[in-house]
């Protein structure tokens, strides 16, 4: 877009107080899709490659600046500030003592339009320089409801016919000029040195006692600059964001644009009007994205993997290429290894998970104990039994298995091939046990996968296998030893059972967590 001769500045305001969003957020930060609103309109100004991007901020600068920084979009705009605020014009005024001497065009945009698109900035900018080259283009939309808009009031005769000869804001206008349906959007793209003329120009005698930018119309033709409309007829790129209503709204389009560009890349969402997914996802082809799923930003997704129903991914998840999450799982900081399944009703948070691992149903990285978050890591061909808690910090060797129930308590680092079960667990060494005791945990085992319709199979069966063993062998110890058969009250939580299979070095893993 920018050319030598040629080369464009966009302003794009942004210090409006946004009251009627009934927030102290700044409004350009209201987020849609995971970003704040004003970085949508930062990310088209930077589609026309301009020169420079000044934003005017007010108060809450300090906010916008940090969010823009989070953005990485900090360094590509110049921030202007307008400590109180006058008006549009008095908006644009803020930025002449950075404009001096600039050629070429100027754009003006607002923070609050994020749905706008460069294309149609771009049609407007070519506008300008065919057919008003010294002067300005506009653009202008005829909504339902004008309500709220300045109505642009053409010239209807004489050599100018069809040009704008000014704008009229709604409190400034009579009832004929209200019942004009074409508005001003407030886009324009101005000629730079005719607009640096008419800014120290503009008076507040109006209505609301403002420095009203449309009135540079009216200078302009005085001055026999050119000021000609084009009209969008793209309704949903001019909506504004006043209040939470047109908040919501112009959430909805910006995600149906995301999803739409996703459906187009390859990926199989099945339901789109029950899909969230932010700005800055990546999702490989072929992937399956089923309804009432949640994708945040930054999210990667591999190919052919499936996601969903009810799945929240969260910030800092990578899914490898086949992995499978599924419903009412959440994932937080987690990298899932090709092929790894977590399919029903889990927490998978600050983890590492190999390829080719099963998260059984229920599963839990218990990763925050009360003041930190810890990591765990969970090595290829894991097998997590139904209702496992990792505390973490903690590590699962290569082909692990835990049982159904099995807390592994933080740093009980679960070796490669291991079993582990019970509360707490331990692990299970099967010289250990008696002879007796894996007979029957084998006979019992063998019936339970047999009655079972688990997919699981060999695994499931060596895992309830263990847990049916340690039963077997506690009443076992118990009786050897003689003990008072143990009295619960209704109150009591039942104790962890003195397993006495897994002793090998393993006893050190405590239970709890540090609070
Ligand atoms: C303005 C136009 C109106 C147009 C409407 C489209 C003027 C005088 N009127 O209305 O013709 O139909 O936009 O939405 O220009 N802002 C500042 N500083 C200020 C005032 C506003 O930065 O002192 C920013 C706001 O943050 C917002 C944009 O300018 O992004 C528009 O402000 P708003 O008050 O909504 O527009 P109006 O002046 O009512
Ligand atoms: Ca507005």
């Amino acid at each position: 877009m920018t050319s030598k001769d040629s080369p464009l500045t966009v302003i794009i305001l942004a210090a409006g107080l946004g009251k009627r969003m009934k927030s102290d957020l700044p409004k350009v930060l209201a987020p849609i899709c995971g970003r704040p609103m004003v970085a949508w309109v930062i990310d088209e100004a930077l589609a026309l490659k301009p020169e420079r991007i000044l934003l005017v901020v007010g108060h809450g600068r300090e906010r916008v600046e940090a969010a823009l920084h989070e953005q990485g979009l900090l360094s590509s705009v110049e921030l202007v500030m307008q400590a109180e605020q006058r008006g549009t014009g008095h908006a644009v005024q803020m930025c002449l003592p950075a404009l001096k001497g600039v050629r070429g065009r100027i754009v003006i945009l607002y923070g609050d339009m994020p749905l706008l698109r460069a294309e149609t900035l771009r049609s407007l900018c070519a506008l300008q320089r065919q057919s008003a080259p010294r002067g300005a283009a506009i653009l202008t939309a005829s909504p339902e409801d004008a309500r709220g808009f300045g109505r642009v009031l053409r010239y209807g005769s004489g050599e100018r016919q069809g040009q704008v000869e000014k704008v009229v804001e709604e409190r400034d206008a009579s009832p004929e000029i209200r019942a004009v349906r074409e508005v001003n959007t407030g886009v324009y793209c101005f000629d730079a040195p005719g607009l640096l003329e008419a800014l120290p120009r503009l008076a507040t005698d109006n209505a609301q006692g403002e420095y009203y930018l449309t009135d540079c119309i009216s200078l302009f033709q005085a001055a026999g600059r050119p000021v000609i409309p084009l009209e969008t007829a793209e309704l949903d790129e001019i909506i504004g964001v006043n209040n939470l209503k047109h908040l919501a709204e112009a959430r909805w389009a910006v995600q149906m644009r995301i999803l739409e560009q996703h459906l187009m890349n390859g990926v199989r969402i099945e339901d789109p009007a029950t899909t969230y997914i932010d700005h800055g996802v990546t999702i490989g082809v072929g992937t399956k994205i089923l309804p009432c799923t949640v994708i945040r930003g930054g999210v990667r997704i591999g190919t052919g993997c499936e996601v969903g129903p009810f799945t929240q991914l969260r910030p800092g998840t990578v899914l490898e290429d086949g992995a499978e999450i599924g419903n009412f799982t959440e994932c937080k900081n987690a990298r899932i290894g090709g092929h790894t399944k977590a399919k029903h009703l889990a927490y998978l948070g600050d983890v590492t998970i190999g390829a080719g691992a099963n998260v059984g149903a229920g599963t839990i990285i218990a990763n925050y104990d009360g003041v930190k978050k810890h990591k765990t890591t969970i090595h290829d061909g894991a097998f997590l039994g139904s209702g496992t808690v990792v505390v973490a910090p903690n590590t699962i060797g290569a082909k692990a298995t835990t049982g159904a129930g099995a807390v592994v308590t933080r740093n009980a680092n679960v070796g490669a091939g291991e079993v582990w079960i019970g509360v707490p667990a331990r692990r299970l060494e099967r010289r250990a046990a008696g002879a007796a005791a894996d007979r029957a945990a084998g006979a019992k085992a063998a019936g339970a996968s047999a009655a079972g319709a688990s997919a699981a199979g060999a695994k499931a069966a060596v895992t309830k296998a263990a847990v049916t063993k340690a039963a077997v062998t506690k009443a076992a110890v118990a009786k050897a030893a003689g003990a008072q058969p143990r009295t619960r009250s209704s109150t009591t939580q039942p104790r962890p059972a003195a397993n006495k299979l897994s002793l090998g070095g393993r006893q050190t893993a405590k239970t709890g967590r540090k609070r």
